[in-house]
């Protein structure tokens, strides 16, 4: 297996590399980006993996190729992902599974979100005098890291839904981190532009720069002797290996001990660490079933709530050039973000009303605001009401999230579908480095304030508790069978990229190779963000003649997305990033 995995990786690098643009950030800072607006369209019969990098959807589509199952090569994908795209997900962090189990017919979550230690308190990230820290302090260091989960959600998975021998799936990783992989365009220029923002820890700066300090150049062959070394040592003990032993020592020294920023994170945070099932949360657009991962993500929620409301509008009538549609759009994305605001957390610590917040009355209350043709005034975006089991009101939040984040989507042979939103947070997570992989800032997605004016925020702080995030890993069903899984990095954009790409399919019948392309327009908080450098740019003027301000800039997506239909697989990968759609 082994000689046929590199041999196929190596051509898909190689296949992949010159007609892909050079994009930059993941990471804090805006960069400069030659956004394509083509991606390629992939064709397969039985299997197919689309991801962010080309070596990690290769070995990934050779473990499908070799009789494996979508969870097997998901394991190959996120432990490959770990090594060549390092600045954006790994053993570090944390991730949420949309997974769809062919044999039983039946779509699950599994949520591997990081946890906050025990030992943290709701005033993590406020100063001495009770004010927030600046964001950038908060992440490096080790304050921002949480228990990491995408092991133990690989584990888990595994255990359910794997075929090949757990250890195996380690090999592929491991191998290329003893010989050493060619750093990408998009690695190399991610280093080059944080700089010295990597070179507080040693052991990051060490990996990242070469022994002048100058920043790993693209195609510099790369060695992680120590990754290999944790990766083989979970294959061979499982994941407890990670969460116990000398890796989670390691962990915790790093973070403990971290100069400046020390965090809190003791040794049983991970022996305690579970990884919880739970129901997917979905809602019906135009007779699909729209189906995403639910609290503490607010991923299907706000993308649910945003097309619950523009349902009841014309949007294919009026079309993607219309600003009309747009304002629509834009406006019913601000209301969910208004709602996600105040109720949207770790729903294991705060009660949420997820029922009322996707019930179709209440979105038809909502959806009313809209029936003008100006844009909303900003005292008319808030939260509403929706139904409650349990009465109690939250204040408006103001946590905020910077970009990194890979999607893959995996569908097998059997037709098992895996769609899986995995991070580190920040790019390269919180600049911690141990064992060959990055820690993550996850802990940063909580508000920092732990009160709006007197009353308590839903997402603050809380020991054990998950950070919300807006992964919207999804997966839309048609008569009880999946038809296409789609995901994307770009922190809250996240919901606005994946809402925007499953109206271009459902509403406007592009395909998947368009949907990841097309340029974005989207509003979260009143100003319409639209992408820099496409045609996009055409709506700026008719959207501020609706009364919007407007944002032109970068939208560094990374959508994955796959379609099954009765003929067989569609895939494509968003050309933003380096990624690739492989099957067969
Ligand atoms: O969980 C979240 O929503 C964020 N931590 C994800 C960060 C992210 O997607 C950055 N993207 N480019």
């Amino acid at each position: 297996m082994q000689r046929n995995l590199f041999a196929c990786a190596l051509a898909a690098l190689v296949l992949a590399t010159p007609a892909r643009s050079q994009q930059a950030s993941d990471a804090t800072a805006p960069e400069a980006s030659t956004t394509t607006s083509t991606a390629r369209l992939v064709t397969a019969k039985s299997y197919m993996v689309a991801a962010a990098n080309p070596i990690a959807a290769a070995t990934g589509a050779e473990v499908l190729k070799q009789g494996g199952s979508a969870i097997d090569a998901a394991v190959v994908v996120q432990t490959m992902l770990g090594l060549v795209e390092p600045q954006s997900s790994g053993l570090g962090g944390g991730a949420f599974l949309v997974y769809y189990d062919a044999g039983r017919k039946r779509l699950t979550t599994l949520d591997g979100r990081e946890t906050a230690p025990q030992m943290a308190t709701p005033k993590l990230f406020l100063d001495k005098d009770g004010q927030p820290l600046e964001f950038m302090d908060a992440v490096v260091g080790g304050r921002s890291v949480g228990t990491p989960g995408t092991v133990r959600l690989l584990q888990e998975a595994h255990n359910r839904w794997g075929r090949q021998d757990w250890k195996r799936l380690f090999e592929p990783a491991a191998a290329l981190a003893d010989a050493g992989f060619s750093v990408s365009p998009r690695l190399a220029a991610l280093i080059a532009e944080a700089g010295d923002g990597l070179k507080k820890y040693e052991a990051t700066k060490n990996y990242f720069f070469d022994t002048s300090g100058a920043p790993l150049k693209t195609g510099s062959l790369l060695k992680n002797p120590a990754y290999a070394e944790t990766l083989r040592l979970i294959g061979e003990r499982g994941a407890d290996a990670f969460y116990t032993g000398r890796i989670a020592e390691a962990i915790v020294d790093t973070v403990r001990m971290a100069a400046g920023n020390p965090g809190v994170l003791v040794l049983n945070d991970l022996a305690d660490y579970r990884v919880r099932e739970r129901q997917p949360v979905c809602i019906t657009y135009r007779a699909l079933e729209v189906c995403g991962m639910g609290p503490p993500s607010s991923g299907a929620v706000a993308v649910g709530q945003t097309l619950g409301m523009i349902e009841n509008f014309d949007i294919k009538g009026l079309g993607p050039d219309n600003p009309q549609s747009w304002r629509i759009i834009g406006d019913a994305q601000r209301l969910a973000f208004a709602d996600r605001s105040r109720y949207l957390a770790d729903t294991d610590f705060v009660p949420a009303p997820i029922k009322g917040l996707m019930e179709k009355d209440y979105l038809g209350k909502r959806a009313a605001q809209l029936d003008g043709d100006k844009a909303l005034g900003g005292d008319a975006v808030q939260a509403g009401e929706p139904d409650w089991d349990h009465a109690l009101l939250f204040g408006r939040d103001r946590s905020i999230e910077l970009p990194s984040t890979s999607h893959f989507v995996i569908v097998d042979r059997e037709g098992n579908v895996v769609s899986m939103t995995t991070t580190i947070e920040n790019g390269f997570g919180s600049r911690l480095m141990t064992g060959g992989f990055l820690l993550n800032n996850e802990l940063t997605d909580f508000s920092f304030e732990t009160h709006d004016n007197g009353v308590p925020i839903a997402n603050r702080v809380e020991p054990g508790k998950r950070p919300r995030s807006s992964m919207s890993p999804t997966i839309v069903m048609k008569d009880g069978k999946p038809l296409l899984a789609i995901g994307s990095p770009g922190g809250s954009q996240i919901i606005g990229y994946v809402t925007q790409a499953l109206i271009a399919y459902i509403d406007w019948g592009k395909d998947v190779s368009q949907i990841v392309a097309m340029p974005h327009l989207l509003n979260r908080f009143g100003t319409f963000e639209i992408e820099a450098g496409t045609d996009a740019e055409k709506l700026a003027d008719p959207l501020k003649a609706l009364g919007y301000e407007v944002k032109i800039g970068d939208m560094n997506s990374g959508l994955q997305a796959i379609e099954i239909t009765a003929d067989g697989l569609k895939g494509s990968a968003d050309p933003r990033r380096e990624g690739i759609a492989i099957g067969e």
